[in-house]
């Protein structure tokens, strides 16, 4: 019950409170730091100023300035020799007072919910209904992993009175589509195990996690006094640092002070990681190609709506959005009532999503954060052998142009008919508004397509017939099996969220669920982790 952010937040946003405000507010308190420096003088800074003082209006407070990227490999070396300093401090604060302070951090990442979701809208292009849950599963990862932080106190009944020590140093290196929670939520968890945490934002959406630590601060400036934890010290046990990709970021990821990674993003980032450093702990959770298979028992106006809100929420581009629609039997026969109804059902729905920049509040479905390219750009426009467009995607660069996006950003959604088995569409992360239909004669059939595929994210079944969703739950291979649902959007603690096969890369206990944050350090007289 104390996990209901994600279930009961009610707050509704007007167009006031995402789009730029002209309104005046005070200035922001500059933060200080070794690497916050307000450089005045610097013209991108100040731009970046005035664009979150617009952007973020009267807010609850939470708006650092825009931190400066680090630029040379000392200034990585310091960051990480600041993080052992603290770290040490931190180790020595026990469990119960570590669950203090994310207990306190859920508050402040709650008051920050406007600035949050100002910040996703502007920086990764998610509507607010995208938005506004993103930022309750951040306060709820705070409530949930801080009582994951006092069940490792060695008295606890939960452990058995094994030991656990933490991990040095660990580094969270979070994708974009998913600015938010899934970054502080590696934070929360490191810092829930007792380690000290470096938190890089991914390059697209540096503000998103700056405000999201800069709650987290906050919460160390309150508590810390109170558990004997020196403030001075404090904040250095989740550092943000802005760190570009390339000999910088490879220096901080193969830094001998780091102990620890906690990874997501794309299963190539994985593999590159692992290839510069072999043997560093890794805790990744990478690509998906994810389905929704649909039987003839099923709900067809349900399945319709989870398929479309699966495939098209933020564009498509979520690791667990579906990306494939397998039809069972008659569902997948045009020539039946039932498959024609699917489709036409389908392609009501999927032509009806707006579309447009995230600020307008009408939208649905909003821009590509990246302009569509590779993989992407040809399941966008490039049909396979036996394939056709049920609704063929366009390209809105007029809108794009006035809405400020730029070229290839804004595309309606597509979705392509008759995809074959072991064909490019079947087989490969695409990662954007492009959804393909799949037959299979039986629900067997329908699970030999289903797992064909490398990874294993999250899968889902519409099917009223209990036999076959039992069947098929018994059967499917990914980590998260969705009933009668979409199979986006997972809610922590109720479903925690992780993948099987190629899709995790560690010991994979999942995000939001028991054992996260077990995982996270080392054991004596293990428990079975995870
Ligand atoms: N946790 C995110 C979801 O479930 C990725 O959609």
């Amino acid at each position: 019950a104390a996990f209901r952010a994600s279930v009961e937040h009610g707050v509704r946003y007007t167009a006031e409170d995402v789009t730029p405000r002209r309104r005046p507010r005070p200035a922001p308190e500059p933060v200080t730091g070794p690497f916050e420096n307000a450089a005045d003088t610097d013209p991108a800074v100040a731009e970046s100023r005035a664009w979150a003082q617009q952007v973020t209006g009267p807010s609850s407070g939470y708006v650092p300035v825009l931190t400066q990227p680090l630029s040379t490999t000392t200034q990585v070396d310091d960051v990480v020799a600041r993080a052992h300093r603290a770290g040490a401090a931190w180790a020595a604060v026990s469990p119960a007072d570590r669950g203090r302070v994310l207990r306190a951090a859920a508050r402040h990442l709650e008051a920050a919910r406007t600035d949050l979701v100002a910040a996703a809208v502007h920086e990764a292009g998610k509507t607010v209904a995208e938005a506004d849950p993103e930022v309750s599963e951040a306060v709820d990862f705070a409530a949930y992993y801080a009582q994951a932080a006092e069940a490792l106190d060695p008295a606890s009944e939960a452990w058995a009175g094994a030991r656990f020590a933490p991990d040095g140093v660990t580094l969270v290196t979070p994708p974009w589509n998913f600015p938010v929670a899934i970054p502080i939520g590696g934070v929360l968890a490191g810092l829930a195990a007792g380690s000290a945490v470096i938190a890089k934002p991914a390059p697209p959406t540096p503000r998103c996690l700056e405000i999201a630590v800069e709650a987290v601060h906050a919460a160390l400036d309150e508590v810390a006094p109170q558990i004997g934890l020196d403030p001075a010290v404090a904040r250095g046990v989740a550092q943000y640092v802005r760190v570009p990709d390339g000999d910088l970021g490879r220096h901080l990821v193969t830094h001998e002070g780091v102990s620890r990674v906690i990874l997501t993003g794309a299963i190539e980032t994985a593999e590159m990681f692992a290839s510069w450093r072999p043997g560093l702990p890794v805790l990744a959770e990478t690509s998906g190609k994810n389905a929704i298979v649909v039987t003839p028992s099923a709900d067809l106006d349900l399945a319709v709506a989870d398929v479309v809100r699966s495939a098209f929420g933020h564009a498509g581009q979520k690791c667990s959005a579906a990306s494939l629609v397998i039809l069972v039997g008659s569902v997948g026969d045009p020539r039946t009532a039932t498959g024609e109804r699917f489709r036409r059902q389908l392609v009501d729905a999927v032509s009806s999503l707006a579309v447009g920049p995230a600020t307008d509040l009408a939208t649905v479905m909003g821009p590509l954060t990246e302009p569509a390219q590779g993989k992407l750009l040809r399941a966008l426009t490039t049909l396979e052998e036996g394939e056709s467009w049920l609704v063929r995607p366009r390209r809105l660069d007029a809108v794009a142009q006035e809405a400020g996006l730029g070229t290839g950003r804004l595309w309606t959604p597509g979705v392509r008919d008759g995809v074959r088995p072991g064909s490019f569409f079947h087989l490969t992360e695409c990662f954007g508004p492009v959804l393909g239909i799949m037959t299979a004669r039986t629900l067997d059939e329908a699970l030999a397509l289903q797992n064909a595929v490398a990874f294993g994210l999250t899968g889902g079944i519409h099917s009223l017939d209990d036999a076959e969703v039992a069947h098929w739950l018994e059967r499917v291979e990914v980590g998260n099996a969705y009933v009668n649902r979409h199979i986006t959007g997972a809610i922590v603690q109720r479903q925690s969220f992780g993948g099987w096969k190629a899709s995790v890369v560690g010991p994979g206990a999942k995000a939001g669920g028991p054992n996260y944050v077990a995982q996270l350090g080392s054991w004596s007289d293990a428990p079975d982790v995870p």
